[in-house]
């Protein structure tokens, strides 16, 4: 996952639920958890050896982790009940998924902590805050995705595995922005979060549309990004942008991915209800992205974008997109 699911929560069967009750499962965390307080310490300044620990700041718009109806989950993808699951498509995403065109991708080099030397005044800040939330954003991905791997695993072993494998992308992703902030002398504390955030409970149909979107709406954001940089190379302020262009394609297949599983349950797509719920949901994802980016406008400058422009322009690509797919999102 990349963007950041949508938040309004549309109805009151929509609960915000504790770790405990959302039954994650124990998992081994891949990323160094400890977030220091030195957000705003300059790089002149001694860091400390041992650094605070911090959470992120909630909001209303802070990326936030999912749970869902798993038991439902393993009715809708067992094939025995559910004929519109296509086993061919899902087997040829699986050897997608398992070549891992990106396995050797994320490799940081000495460019980043020079680069964030650099990077000084409000821009360092907001960057921080860049990097803090799209970690986030990522390791939700991780956590839901993990657990959809582990509880598809006797009901349907294939899409399991592609559950499981964009978990590895995800907590790829995640552990190369959470590396980028400890070129600001920063980690985000992922093992703590994990514990200690509060999930929000999302019915299977939900995590479908919001999954969908954000993956599409992420793959977006990253490609737009890469190619005005890669036009404008005078605002790479920081090398993790130059590889943005593989990392998209990850968000893209995960996004493909959710379209076959939408496609397999046509219950979710093709009534009255679907098609608004559906329009309520790609709604909130664009006006979360707006809101969210609108608060973040030194950003969005600070590598040469003009952030309306910017969205517009993604959220406008990802309609188009959706036609494909979902029904009738917001233009008709
Ligand atoms: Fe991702
Ligand atoms: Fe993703």
């Amino acid at each position: 996952m990349a963007a950041e699911m949508a938040l309004v929560k549309p109805i009151t069967k929509f609960n915000t639920i504790n770790t405990t009750t959302a039954r994650l499962s124990n998992r081994r965390l891949p990323f160094t958890v400890r977030m220091s307080a030195a957000t705003t310490t300059p790089p002149t300044s001694k860091p400390s050896k041992k650094p605070q620990k911090q959470g992120i700041k909630e909001s209303l718009l802070t990326p936030r982790f999912y749970t869902t109806d798993f038991d439902e989950m393993e009715t809708l993808f067992n094939t025995e009940i559910n004929k519109n699951l296509n086993e061919a498509e899902f087997e040829a995403l699986l050897q997608e998924f398992k070549t891992d065109y990106n396995q050797t991708h994320f490799v940081r080099n000495k460019e980043f902590k020079e680069a964030a030397d650099k990077i000084q005044g409000p821009l360092r800040q907001i960057f921080v805050e860049f990097l803090e939330r799209s970690c986030t954003a990522e390791f939700s991905g991780f956590l839901l995705y993990k657990e959809l791997g582990r509880r598809l695993k006797k009901t349907n072993p294939v899409v399991a595995e592609i559950f499981s494998l964009m978990s590895r992308d995800e907590a790829r992703h995640a552990g190369f922005l959470n590396k980028g902030l400890s070129d600001f002398n920063l980690a985000l504390d992922l093992g703590f979060l994990t514990k200690a955030r509060k999930y929000t409970f999302f019915k299977p149909k939900f995590i479908f549309y919001a999954t969908y979107l954000s993956e599409k709406i992420g793959y977006w954001r990253y490609i737009t990004i890469y190619r005005h940089l890669k036009t404008n190379p005078e605002f790479i302020c920081y090398p993790i942008f130059k590889y943005f262009e593989n990392w998209c394609q990850d968000e893209n297949r995960h996004g493909d991915f959710f379209s076959a599983l939408m496609k397999a349950q046509p219950q979710f797509l093709n009534d009255w209800k679907a098609k608004l719920w559906s329009r309520f949901f790609c709604l909130s994802v664009y006006v979360t992205m707006y809101l969210n980016d609108c608060q973040r406008t030194d950003f969005y400058e600070g590598i040469g974008l003009n952030t309306k422009e910017f969205d517009m322009h993604v959220i406008i690509e990802v309609i188009n997109w959706l036609y494909l797919t979902l029904p009738l999102p917001l233009l008709d």
